[in-house]
C-alpha cells in the first residue's frame, strides 16, 4: 500500500505479532516464526520486507524469509548486529512484537512465470531468496528450471540446512555450493572460493533466464559481470538492495537513491533501472 492510500497514518502503527518458534539457524542468525495477534495475514510477496519493532528498544527492516504460499505464519531470518537485533535474539515464544508492512515491491512473480530462475544467495540474501524458492517450489509447474547458486563464508555459516538438504535431494532444483574456506577436518562437497567461482559450471539458456541476486553489496559487481557474461539480459538480472531505512514507506528520505526511494520503489531493482542511478554502485 502507498502512503497516498493511507490518509489514517495506520502504515506509521505496528500490528502486535505473537513469536510462535525461535530456532537457530548459526551461530549468528536466528529464525523467528510469527503469527498476527488479530489473525489477519500478512499477505506479502516473495522480495518484500517488514519493520520489526521491539518494544522499548526499536524499529528495523527485515526480509520475510517464508512464502505466501506457506500459510498464515510468516518467517524472519534475524542476523544479531546491534541493538534491535540482539534484542530479538534474546526473546522467547510467546513473547509479543510489532509488525509493520509488508512493504516493498518484491520480485515480480507474475513476469518470471515460465523463466528459467537463477538465484544467486550470498551469505544472508538466501533469506529473501528462500520465500522466491519456496514460492516457486510450491508452484513449481509455473516455472522453468530453479537453479541456486549459494555462497557462503564457511560451511559452518550455512543457513536453513535441513531444508537446503530437501532441495538438494530434488530433481527439480539444481543447486550449487560455495565456501570462501574450509576448515580441514569439515567434510565440503561444494566448491572453495567465492560464488562466482560457480558460474563457469553453469549451462543455462540466457533468453529463457531470469538471475535473482541478493547478498553484501561487495558481491554485486562481480555476480553481475557473470551473469552479463552468461548472456542474460540487463533487464532480467534482478538485484535487491539493503540501504539503511527507517520508516519503510517513502517519507522519511533515509533509503533515498536520487529520486528513487529504495524502500518504495524496491527493494528489488533491475541491473538496467540501477545503472541508471548513480549513487547505486553495483
Ligand atoms: C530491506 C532490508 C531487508 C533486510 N533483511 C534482513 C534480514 O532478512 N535479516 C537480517 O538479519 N537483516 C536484514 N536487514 C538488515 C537489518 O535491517 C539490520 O541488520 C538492522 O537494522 C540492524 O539493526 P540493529 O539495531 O540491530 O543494529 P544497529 O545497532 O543499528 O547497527 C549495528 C551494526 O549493523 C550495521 N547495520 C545497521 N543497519 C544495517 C543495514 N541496513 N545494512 C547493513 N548493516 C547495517 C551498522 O552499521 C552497525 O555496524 C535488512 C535490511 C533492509 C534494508
Ligand atoms: S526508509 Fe524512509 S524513505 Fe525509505
Amino acid at each position: 500500500m502507498a502512503l497516498s492510500e493511507d490518509p489514517g497514518g495506520s502504515l506509521y502503527l505496528p500490528k502486535l505479532a505473537e513469536l510462535l518458534k525461535v530456532e537457530p539457524l548459526s551461530a549468528k542468525e536466528r529464525l523467528f516464526q510469527l503469527r498476527l495477534s488479530d489473525g489477519s495475514r500478512l499477505d506479502h510477496k516473495p522480495g518484500q520486507f517488514v519493520e520489526i519493532s521491539v518494544f522499548g528498544i526499536g524499529e528495523a527492516p527485515m526480509s520475510i524469509s517464508s512464502s505466501p504460499t506457506r500459510g498464515d505464519l510468516f518467517e524472519l531470518a534475524v542476523r544479531a548486529v546491534g541493538n534491535l537485533t540482539r534484542a530479538l535474539h534474546r526473546l522467547q515464544p510467546g513473547d509479543i512484537v510489532g509488525i509493520r508492512g509488508p512493504f516493498g515491491n518484491g520480485f515480480p512473480v507474475s513476469e518470471l512465470l515460465r523463466r528459467d530462475l537463477l538465484l544467486v544467495a550470498g551469505g544472508i540474501g538466501l533469506c529473501p531468496l528462500r520465500s522466491m524458492i519456496q514460492y516457486a517450489i510450491d508452484k513449481r509447474e509455473q516455472f522453468g528450471r530453479i537453479i541456486l547458486l549459494y555462497g557462503c563464508r564457511q560451511p559452518a555459516e550455512q543457513l536453513f540446512r535441513g531444508e537446503l538438504r530437501e532441495w538438494r535431494q530434488r530433481p527439480d532444483i539444481e543447486i550449487l555450493e560455495s565456501a570462501d574456506r574450509c576448515p580441514v577436518d569439515v567434510a565440503w562437497e561444494g566448491s572453495l572460493g567465492a560464488i562466482t567461482t560457480l558460474f563457469p559450471q553453469l549451462d543455462i539458456d540466457p533468453a529463457k533466464t531470469t538471475a535473482l541476486v541478493v547478498g553484501p553489496p561487495v558481491m554485486y559487481r562481480f555476480v553481475v559481470a557473470e551473469c552479463l557474461g552468461k548472456g542474460v539480459a540487463k533487464d532480467q538480472i534482478l538485484l535487491s538492495l539493503e540501504r539503511r531505512m527507517k520508516c519503510g514507506i517513502g517519507l522519511c528520505g533515509h533509503c533515498q537513491i536520487n529520486n528513487t526511494y529504495v524502500c518504495l520503489d524496491g527493494p528489488v531493482f533491475s541491473y538496467a533501472e540501477l545503472s541508471k542511478l548513480r549513487e547505486a554502485e553495483v
